[in-house]
């Protein structure tokens, strides 16, 4: 039997950005941190990217500081794309509705986050999400998203080209 998971997966070179709770702040918030570098800044060079892939891909990106508005926006979603990139803030460390949400949509994630959350306080290290991803980038700062969206079209999307 065929797999429309997978055939969904070839068809429609579509991702999704996916920030929680309080990175709509970045550029002020804890500097020290997390940089100077602004959510608006990382979505429009994700978009950026995306434009110059062949053929281009879409994004989606959304923020929330609800638990609920993005486990409502990841069930909408995530039918239409192919792989999601995450940074699911403090969420990570705590929310199995996130972590359950992910693994229902069966699509593959790859979960971003600025900092080293494991050279951090020790409510940091546990990722509750991680089981349920592909695999982690922290501590890149915005470089990581820039990785992972690189990562997840070059392996989810073996139609696209990616630019050099
Ligand atoms: C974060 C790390 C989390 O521990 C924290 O709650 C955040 C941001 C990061 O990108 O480093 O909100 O996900």
């Amino acid at each position: 039997m065929s797999d429309p998971v997978a055939e969904d997966r070839h068809a429609s070179p579509r991702l999704l950005l996916v920030n929680g709770p309080n990175l709509n702040l970045l550029g002020t918030r804890q500097p020290e941190i997390y940089g100077r570098t602004t959510l608006a800044d990382i979505e429009r060079d994700a978009l950026a990217f995306c434009v110059v892939c062949s053929p281009p891909v879409d994004l989606v990106c959304c923020q929330s500081n609800s638990e609920g508005e993005l486990l409502d926006i990841i069930q909408r979603e995530a039918p239409s794309v192919g792989a999601i990139v995450i940074n699911p803030g403090a969420l990570t460390h705590y929310s199995i509705a996130l972590r359950d949400c992910l693994a229902a949509v069966d699509r593959p994630v790859v979960e971003v986050h600025l900092s080293n959350i494991h050279a951090r306080e020790s409510f940091r290290h546990t990722s509750v999400v991680a089981p349920v991803a592909v695999g982690q980038i922290a501590g890149l700062g915005p470089a990581g998203y820039a990785y992972a969206l690189r990562f997840v079209v070059a392996t989810y999307f073996p139609d696209v080209t990616l630019p050099a």
